[in-house]
């Protein structure tokens, strides 16, 4: 009798301990969900529309989340700033959102790969969420092109929104940013797999490879005579304007012109089309899903 009076009474310290333990840990402060959406920024004011539909479509999706917003590159937000608009990095981001009271935040990747832009967003969150009395979970989502299943809905939101008017012997020629990372080899294989369904699209980078000599070549052998020019960015921004259509000599407009192909640019980065951003959006929801289910940290 006694040994199992003493045992209750052991039992029941346990609780009381494991329960004050849990309340030191931030287990008193009510469970408070948002979301941060990371984008590398353009101080471009045209191309803030392809921010603004991505802001429209995750609101929509998750209709009493907060949503926020941070921006990797810093040059984009000094520029910014000058103008007057103040705009959080992912570590200011994150800081306002541990002192505002969230407990569990995703954080969805606006990025096309899993290059250095995203691996950084990832550190930063995976510091954030290992800070005593910070934020409890943090997930994070995955950029546009991850995995196989990506590479196949890229493909179709691609297809899906080549203008209207190419015809069939006409090309399309994407253009990515490109990286020294080993994510960069998504853009070959997004080509490979766009190919299979339409022959006559091809996909280059600016800062990586396939270069846009390869792609010229790749135009030659298949005797087109049009091409149609479109970023494989997220904005249509300085090196959609500039890289791609600019009037510099060195623009792939230029350098395909001169090489005899008539060329048409299309100035829409894919965070404009739904099509692209429904593929973000799945993936957020996905990280938000690991939220709701999760107490521990996560990162994909
Ligand atoms: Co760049």
């Amino acid at each position: 009798m006694l040994k199992r009076l003493l045992l209750v009474l052991m039992f029941g310290s346990v609780l009381v301990w494991a329960s004050a333990y849990a309340g030191h840990h931030g287990g008193v402060s009510p469970r408070k969900e948002g979301i941060l959406l990371v984008a590398f920024g353009s101080s471009l004011p045209e191309a803030q529309v392809a921010f603004e539909n991505i802001d429209r479509q995750v609101k929509a999706a998750f209709a009493d989340i907060p949503v926020r917003w941070a921006y990797t590159s810093h040059i984009i937000r000094k520029k910014m700033a000058a103008r007057g608009h103040q705009l959080d990095s992912v570590a200011m981001a994150l800081t306002k959102m541990m002192e505002d009271g969230f407990t569990h935040v995703a954080v969805q990747s606006l990025h096309t790969i899993r290059g250095e832009e995203f691996d950084n967003l990832a550190a930063t969150a995976r510091a954030f969420s290992r800070m005593p009395e910070g934020i409890r979970c943090i997930t994070m989502g995955a950029p546009l092109l991850s995995t196989q299943d990506d590479l196949e809905k890229v493909s179709a939101a691609i297809l899906a929104t080549i203008p209207p008017a190419r015809k069939e012997q006409e090309a399309v020629v994407l253009m990515g940013h490109g990286s020294h990372h080993p994510a960069n080899a998504f853009y070959a294989a997004l080509m490979f797999n766009v190919q299979r369904h339409d022959s006559h699209v091809f996909v280059g980078t600016v800062e990586g490879a396939p270069e846009i000599d390869v792609i010229q070549t790749l135009l030659a052998e298949k005797k087109i005579k049009k091409v149609y020019l479109m970023p494989f960015m997220s904005v249509a921004g300085d090196h959609a304007r500039n890289d791609m259509a600019g009037p510099d000599e060195d623009s792939w407009k230029s350098l395909l012109t001169r090489a005899g192909f008539q060329c048409e640019a299309v100035l829409k980065g894919t965070a404009e089309y739904d099509n692209f951003v429904a593929i973000w959006v799945a993936h957020l929801q996905e990280a938000y899903q690991r939220l709701s289910k999760k107490h521990g940290h996560d990162y994909k």
